[in-house]
Order: structure tokens, then sequence, then C-alpha cells
């Protein structure tokens, strides 16, 4: 265990990780292990910042009372610890812990004088493959590929900063039925060109015309088979539908500030490995002949609920969703070699992941860790998934379009929907309501551009930032809360890349800006006739601005000048 007095450890340890630091050791001088001496937040602000419970374990451990072990623990602690905070022992045997002005000062300027605002990048980086987006060719995006891009974009870019190696790919959904569809349908029609308008209702038109007539059905299906197989003709034509699409796709992502995916793979792409998955499948002895089709038993010992067989390949030929997910994990490997998927849809697809990591694992594909991030549907005002108002799928473009009605700014409108969203742990639905999403009070993205944009122009008017080492200590309760909710910050985004879940962010984020408006309604700042308190909360400002930006930036949210 490290002193506190070493200058290169204040630095890299937040005020959390020091105080477990000073208690791990309090705990083993008073002759309990060290691992007792963790500290959290306190849940009880109103009486102290921080609290610490491994008096309570310890007595249970070593069978004592743990009242006395909490007060041998804050006996234990050094001369020059005591300097740095407070603390008391209180029944049963919490302690109860708050640490000195000097002590935040000392980190909070530590934070102003870092790029980062140190917040950690790891020192064992993996190379982690990001799967989502994935909307499929033809189909117009609906509102339910808005979570998958903007969840997905969020991970890419919390992994990228914490110095991970991130690779995007798309997944295009640009090989099935579909395509046979809209090429018979294209080819009947004598449609010479076509832009995204023509293709949203080709497709449609397409589906319709199978359904009452067997004779396109079959014709569909045929070419479909015959552009897997590699026939020219049809495979110009879908060279022309995917190109289409894939301008559309950009256009819907770049209204959401979606980074480029680095790759615009789709299930295509995957083709020339299928026949890999089944030459490996079965040599592993894994492929069963079932009724004319080629499956994988998934069954085992442990399950609640059985997984059943995957088909590999469809009694008359021809393959699969999950047969070309499992050939894109062999592409994944070859090109990129991962070390953790990470796959973003909603939860009906819960199964087929299942299914497609059991047989990459079985059939040796990877060692990577494979993970499917499941997330819960956008529904309307009633509950139920989100609709037009007269009652058909909305699309993603009209949602975005009546967001830009209520706010032109198109940084402001990008974080009304992405706010909304991210601020739900992913597994969770959400009433998607308009008026509450784009209101500049409440929990809201515009609420949160609007305090940064504040701080600003408060900035602004003092005429800069103050040099680092400018913040002297807090002189509030309420100015303490921020400080330390700003020094919480690299906890958030580690939080949120080990829980896979960018919300934990967004409560960040909401923490920051609730503090900053509590100390802002309590104090002049420009008027302040001391200078020094003066240039203190200005440093203050700029730390909280530059935070609130920098969490922004990794929710893909851009914060504008002026609102
Ligand atoms: N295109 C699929 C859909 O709309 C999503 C693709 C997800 N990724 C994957 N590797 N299966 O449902």
């Amino acid at each position: 265990m490290k002193g506190n007095g070493e200058n290169l450890t204040i630095k890299s340890m937040n005020i959390k990780q020091q105080l477990t630091n000073i208690f791990s050791g309090a705990f083993e001088r008073a002759g309990y292990s060290a691992e007792l001496g963790t500290v959290t937040v306190s849940d009880r602000p109103d009486l102290c910042q921080f609290q610490c419970n491994g008096a309570l374990s310890a007595a249970k451990q070593y069978k004592t009372n743990p009242m006395s072990i909490a007060e041998a623990v804050c006996s234990a602690l050094t001369e020059e610890e005591r300097e740095l905070l407070t603390v008391e022992a209180v029944r049963p045997g919490f302690l109860n812990i708050s640490v000195s002005g000097a002590l935040i000062a000392e980190r909070l300027n530590a934070i102003a004088a870092d790029g980062r605002l140190l917040m950690p990048k790891t020192d064992a980086p993996k190379t982690i493959m990001l799967d989502y987006g994935g909307p499929n060719v033809a189909k117009p995006l609906h509102v339910g590929h808005l979570r998958s891009a903007v969840i997905g974009d969020a991970l890419y870019r919390i992994a990228a900063f914490l110095g991970h190696r991130t690779v995007s790919d798309i997944h295009l959904g640009d090989w099935g039925l579909p395509m046979g569809l809209c090429i018979q349908w294209i080819i009947d029609n004598n449609i010479e060109k076509f832009g995204n308008g023509e293709l949203n209702s080709i497709y449609p038109a397409a589906t319709a015309r199978a359904k009452d007539d067997a004779e396109f059905a079959a014709k569909a299906q045929t070419v479909t088979r015959e552009l897997q197989q590699g026939d020219e003709y049809y495979y110009s034509i879908w060279q022309r539908i995917r190109a289409v699409s894939v301008e559309d796709a950009k256009a819907n992502y770049d209204a959401l500030n979606v980074r480029d995916f680095d790759y615009w793979y789709g299930e295509s792409t995957a083709q020339t490995d299928v026949d890999e998955v089944i030459t490996r499948l079965e040599a592993a002895g894994l492929l069963k002949e079932d009724g004319g089709a080629k499956i994988v038993e998934l069954r085992r010992e442990e399950d609640n609920e059985p997984v059943p067989p995957i088909i590999i390949v469809k009694s008359g030929g021809g393959e699969l969703y999950s047969t070309t997910d499992l050939a894109t994990i062999i592409q994944r490997e070859r090109d990129f070699a991962p070390d953790e998927y990470w796959y973003l849809t909603d939860q009906r697809q819960i199964l087929h992941f299942k299914q497609v990591f059991r047989t990459a694992a079985l059939g040796g594909f990877s060692g990577a860790e494979f993970t499917h991030i499941a997330f819960g549907t956008v529904n309307g005002a009633d509950g139920k998934p989100f609709k037009t108002r007269t009652g058909g799928v909305m699309r993603l473009s009209d949602m975005i379009s009546e967001v830009r009605e209520k706010l032109p700014d198109p940084r402001v409108a990008v974080a009304a929907i992405r706010i909304a969203d991210l601020q739900n742990q992913p597994t969770r639905d959400y009433k998607f309501e308009l008026d509450k999403f784009t209101a500049v009070e409440g929990k809201t993205g515009p609420y949160l551009l609007y305090t940064a944009v504040r701080i600003a122009s408060v900035l602004e008017k003092a005429d800069g930032v103050p040099a680092a080492g400018t913040y002297t200590a807090p002189a509030s309760g309420k100015e303490s809360s921020l400080a330390l909710a700003l020094d919480s910050a690299g906890d958030a985004v580690l939080r949120a890349f080990a829980e896979k879940a960018p919300s934990a962010v967004c409560d960040c984020l909401f923490e920051i800006a609730g503090k900053f408006n509590e100390f802002y309604a309590e104090n002049r700042i420009l008027t302040e006739p001391d200078a020094v308190r003066r240039n203190s909360w200005l440093a203050l400002l700029a730390v909280t601005r530059r935070t609130l930006v920098t969490l922004l930036g990794l929710l893909g949210v851009e914060v504008p000048e002026r609102m």
C-alpha cells in the first residue's frame, strides 16, 4: 500500500481511491485485513461525504464489537492523514468521513492541469469488435435502429477514450430474400433508375405481391439463390440497391452524429466464409442431418430453458442469418483477432445470439469474450412500440424531423434524442415523449447543453479561464459537492465501460449539472469582491465545463457556443 504523500499517487487517484488507500492502511495497522478499508460515496450526504462500512464486516469476521473496531481504525490513522480528513465512528460501526478543503483543492487543480481531466486510460488495451447499427438494405431505418446506433456509438467512444482498440462494423442486412424480391420487382417493372424514395416503396410492394402471387414469390427466391451464387446481372442490380441504402443510412447517422463506421460490411461480406463454417463444424463432428437441414445441437445440462438447435443449412440449401453471423466471426478473427465482441440489437435476438455464441465456442471459432447487449424498445406515450400518428412504423428520419422542428440547431436536437435514450439502462424500455425530451428543464439533453453554455458565458464575461492552480478550497457544502462530483467523473466512465452501459456517464452528467446549478444559484461569481475567491470559482467553473463537454462528447453530443 502506497502512502498518500507521494505526488504521483495523488495525481493518479481520485479522492475516493485515496481514502480507500488511507483506510486500508489504518485497518491493517489496527490488526485487520486491508480489504475492509474500501471507502464509498456517502449515502447520507447530510452527515458526511464518504463512508466506510469495513468495521461491520470485520466484526463478523473477527467476532468483535464493530464499534470498537471502528474506533481502533480511527486511532490508527497517522497524524499526516488526520490533516486530510475528518472521521467519526458512529453506531453501529460506520465510519463517516469528510475530506479537507485543501485535499479537494489539490485534486481539482490537478484535474484542471490535465488534458484528460485525470480520467484514466487503460494499461491493458483490448481489441473490441463492436457490431451495431445493423440496418437492412432496401428498408428504411425505423425508430428501432435508433438505440443500436446511439448506444453502440457511445460505447465505441467510451472504449476508445479509455485506450482500447475499437473496430466497428455496421453488419448490413444485405443478403437475404428481400434482395431477391426487390431485384425481381425492378426487373418486372423495367425500373431504370431509383433513389431511396423509390426503393422504400419497391420493397413493400414486392413483399405484398409475393404474398398473393406464388409465381413471383418463387422467382424472387430463385433470384436470391442465384445472386448468392454469383449471378453477375443480379449482382449489378444488387450493388445499386445497396449503394442507395448505404447513402440513406449515412444520412440518418449523420443527423444523429453517429461516427462513421470503420467497416460497412454486411451479411454479403461473410459469404466467402460460409463454406468454412460448414467445414469446421463438420470436422468437429457437430453437424447433424435433420429432415434435410444441417443443424448443431446446443442443449446443455445446466440450461433452465432449453436452447433449440441452430440451423446451419436449410433443407433445400441456402444459409441463414445465424450462418452468416458465424461466417462473420471467422472473417473478424482473421482480420482483427478481437479480444471481445459486443453486439447491439434489441431483445428479440437474445436467443439468436445465444445460439451463435455457443456454436462459435463449440466449433472453436474464437476464444474471445462474446456479449450481446440486448436493449429494450422505444415506446410511444401509450407504452406500446412507437408508431406514427396513423399507426405505421415510425421512420427514424421522421422522428429526427419532429425533434428538429422543435429544436432547429442540429446539435441541440442530437442532444435531446441521444440523452433521452442514453440515460436509460440499455435493457429498459422507455417512452419517447417529444415535449419532455426537448425541454430545457428536467433530465434532458438541452438542459445539459444549457448548463455548459451558461458556464461558457460566465467565463467569457470574466475574460477567460484562470491559470491552473488557482482553485483554493470549497467555501460551502454545495461547492464541495460539485467538486467531488467532478472528481468522480473518471469512475463513471470506467463503470460505463465495465457495465457496457453509457447510462453511467449520463447519471454523472446530471449529477454534475445539478450540483453546479445549486452552487451557481447561491453565489454571485462575477461580482465577488474577493479576487482570490472569484478566481477560484472561475477555475471550478472551467473544470465543470470541460468535464461536461468531455462526458457529453463520449455520448456523441456536441456543445454549441450559444443557445
Ligand atoms: N440487420 C439485423 C436486424 O435488423 C441486425 C444485425 C445485427 N448484427 C448481427 N451481427 N446480427 O435485425
